[in-house]
């Protein structure tokens, strides 16, 4: 600062000469105007209105002036000051308007642009299939039952009345978890259940009769994984118990099924069979849903799908054998019902022309993909 000036003249001192506080503004104006970004004004702004910026030390020399000088000089720091924030608040609008605009294009998003490239998964069409059948039993009042996969010999065999020496229950056929029955000295094996049979003798134990109930699950063989074959596969079973029930029930739930499944004019038909559990016991076949039955003996239509039988087979059914409602604690006398299971992975590769079972196992998702994304 410079020493006190005795001769009340401000334009003695050079800070405060008119041209200097002029020349510091202009030059302030000019480097706003030149600072092309936000940063660079900031720069400008520190060097030209900052603490130690000529126009800010020329301010602190006017404190040095003699009283009646102070006026006359503030005015012209003040002025030159004035239009130097005036200047830089006009440069930071404009800046920050270009700022604002250039974001908004830089970062546009379109979005109209598919969000995701990744394909959507979907559930696998054996899983979406049972539940459509299980679905058509539920919209009949059934309710869905279910049961472990490692299930107790007991309920896999001998609640459903498999003798001991039945073939089903040997090595071959059946994964024992725990040793074939009696080996372990126990009462009762631990086996990875070999149908979905056993939640019927679950089902009546848990409740009071009335019941119905659809069971749809995995299932478990000691098969080779083949064209026809594989170890781990999926039934569903059908259980009915009520006051009264007959075979004509039955057949008019499974014709309600298959009509559900593949058209109104859809019918099954029984052929006699033998299951321990059922008695009678039948096969159940349904009409061809392809040739409706017109290729059987026409060998101008011939038909692939039921390879001109006319009928495809679809599960064992039957009146559930007394012996089965005894052991599951059911008054044979007042209660009867009827059974039905079947696969689902065959019926599910004639209803889609699918030639190897290894394709529904083997997870590629070009086998499922054409199925759709159902959830
Ligand atoms: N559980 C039998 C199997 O896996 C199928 C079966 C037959 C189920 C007759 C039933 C039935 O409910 O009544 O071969």
């Amino acid at each position: 600062m410079s020493a006190p000036n005795k001769s009340y003249d401000p334009v003695e001192v050079e800070a405060l000469k008119p041209e200097a506080i002029e020349r510091m503004r202009d030059e302030a104006l000019a480097a706003f105007a030149a600072a092309d970004s936000l940063d660079a004004l900031q720069e400008a702004k520190v060097a030209h209105t900052g603490g130690t910026s000529p126009l800010a030390l020329a301010n602190r020399e006017i404190g040095a002036l003699p009283p009646q000088a102070k006026a006359a000089a503030g005015k012209l720091v003040g002025q030159a000051r004035g239009a130097v924030s005036k200047a830089l608040a006009g440069r930071q609008t404009e800046l920050e308007a270009e700022r604002d605009t250039r974001v908004l294009v830089e970062e546009a998003v379109d979005v109209t642009l598919p969000y995701d490239r990744a394909r959507a998964g979907a559930r696998h069409p054996l899983t979406t299939f049972m539940e459509r059948v299980a679905d058509v039993f539920v919209s009949m009042g059934y309710e869905v039952a279910e049961g472990p996969e490692v299930e107790a010999e007991w309920f896999n065999f001998d609640a459903l009345n498999f003798t001991p020496d039945h073939p089903a229950r040997q090595m071959q056929d059946t994964f024992f978890v725990e040793g074939p029955k009696g080996t372990a000295g126990d009462e009762s094996g631990v086996v990875l259940r070999t149908h979905t049979s056993p939640v019927q003798a679950r089902s009546m134990l848990d409740r009071e009769p009335p019941v119905y109930i659809v069971c749809p699950g995995r299932v478990y063989r000691t098969d080779e994984l083949d064209a026809t074959h594989t170890p781990v596969f999926h039934q569903i079973e059908l259980l009915a118990i009520d006051e009264g029930l007959t075979m004509a029930d039955l057949k008019g739930t499974m014709d309600h099924m298959v009509q559900s499944l593949f058209g109104s004019d859809m019918k099954t038909r029984l052929r006699p069979n033998y299951f321990p559990f059922t008695e009678p016991s039948a096969e159940m076949d349904m009409l061809c849903y392809v040739c409706k039955g017109t290729s059987v003996g026409n060998p101008d239509r011939p038909c692939r799908t039921c390879s001109s039988e006319g009928w495809i087979e679809l599960g064992g059914c039957g009146m559930v054998n007394p012996r089965v409602l005894v052991a599951c604690g059911v008054d044979p006398e007042k209660y009867s019902g009827f059974a039905f299971g079947f696969g689902i992975e065959r019926m599910l590769m004639f209803r889609h022309n699918v030639e190897d079972m290894r394709d529904m196992v083997e997870g590629d998702v070009r086998f499922t993909r054409p199925f759709g994304m159902e959830i």
